[in-house]
């Protein structure tokens, strides 16, 4: 047996654009994605000679069993490197990362799963389509790369370099699962295909540290007007974050809100004033 213990780090969205309704129901993006050292550990082990997928889970509830993503993730490392029927992939999972989050914990997950079967199985495949068909944001961490500029439905990644940062991690309180959210974007903003829908900044300037400021200037996240309208948790996390800094933003589609800080100490006395408002406050940093 041959065993890797990984972490699946999660990501911040530095603001995040919709850009375009696919003719397949995805929705392309424009935004900066960057890890942060918040993160779920997996142990991935295999086994030569009998087949299946077991997984055990623990930390945060998630399901332990084929629903999983890391538990597809290994089912379709199998299938694509043609050893379902002589490997069997044993997966403990330990999870930190709330889902739904807005954090990419999932998609994360079943990147390190196929990450990690590559370097078990020594087995080379195209990682890429298994990866794009389990979740929008695998793709970025397969790449491995910290920080990228992400489009299209979040395939098309261009790494960029971010200074470090602390941040401090705010769940809102609700309950926003990522398809509901487009759903509700679709419903309320109109025809995406009108040019005048689409916001004339250019996501690519996140990469640019504003002249005098150190985090990019827009963290704007065009879920966020209409999260805070429709959910009390996300105007009151907003409001709070808003206090103390104009670096904040919201996460994917939710329900996870962000500040960012250039110094440890500032993001500390954050994580004091915001300890308590909400059912989940956690500081971390980039990574
Ligand atoms: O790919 P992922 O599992 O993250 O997507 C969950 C849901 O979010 C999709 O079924 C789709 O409704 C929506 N989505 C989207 N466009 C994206 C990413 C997600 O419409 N780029």
């Amino acid at each position: 047996m041959r065993k890797l213990l990984v972490e699946a780090p999660a990501k911040l969205n530095l603001g995040l654009e919709i850009t375009g309704l696919r003719s397949d129901g995805f929705h392309e993006l424009k935004s900066i994605f960057s890890t942060v050292s918040l993160s779920d550990s997996l142990t991935v082990s295999v086994n030569q000679g009998v087949s299946g997928v077991k997984l055990q889970c623990s930390g945060i509830p998630s399901p332990g069993n084929k629903n999983n993503l890391v538990w597809m993730a290994a089912e379709a490392f199998l299938e694509a490197a043609g050893i379902s029927d002589t490997t069997a992939v044993s997966i403990s999972l330990r999870k930190s990362i709330p889902s739904p989050g807005g954090l990419g914990g999932g998609s994360s997950d079943a990147a390190a799963v196929l990450l990690a079967l590559q370097e078990l199985t020594k087995i080379r495949i195209d990682l890429e389509s298994p990866g794009e068909s389990l979740g929008s944001d695998v793709p970025f961490f397969l790449l491995q790369t910290g920080a990228a500029f992400v489009t299209g439905r979040g395939e098309i990644l261009e790494p960029v370099e971010l200074p470090d940062f602390h941040c401090v991690l705010v769940h809102s309180g609700e309950n926003i699962p990522t398809p509901l959210a487009y759903k509700l974007w679709d419903d309320n903003a109109g025809d995406l295909t009108e040019a005048w829908h689409i916001s004339n900044y250019t996501a690519r300037k996140f990469g640019a540290w504003h002249e005098g400021k150190p985090f990019p200037v827009k963290l704007d996240n065009q879920f966020l007007p209409l999260l805070r309208s429709r959910y009390r948790g996300v105007d009151h996390a907003a409001e709070e974050l808003s206090r103390l800094t104009v670096n904040w933003g919201l996460s994917g589609s939710g329900p996870v809100l962000y500040t960012l800080f250039r110094s440890g100490e500032e993001a500390k006395d954050a994580e004091e004033y915001l300890a308590g408002k909400f059912p989940w406050v956690l500081r971390c940093q980039s990574r």
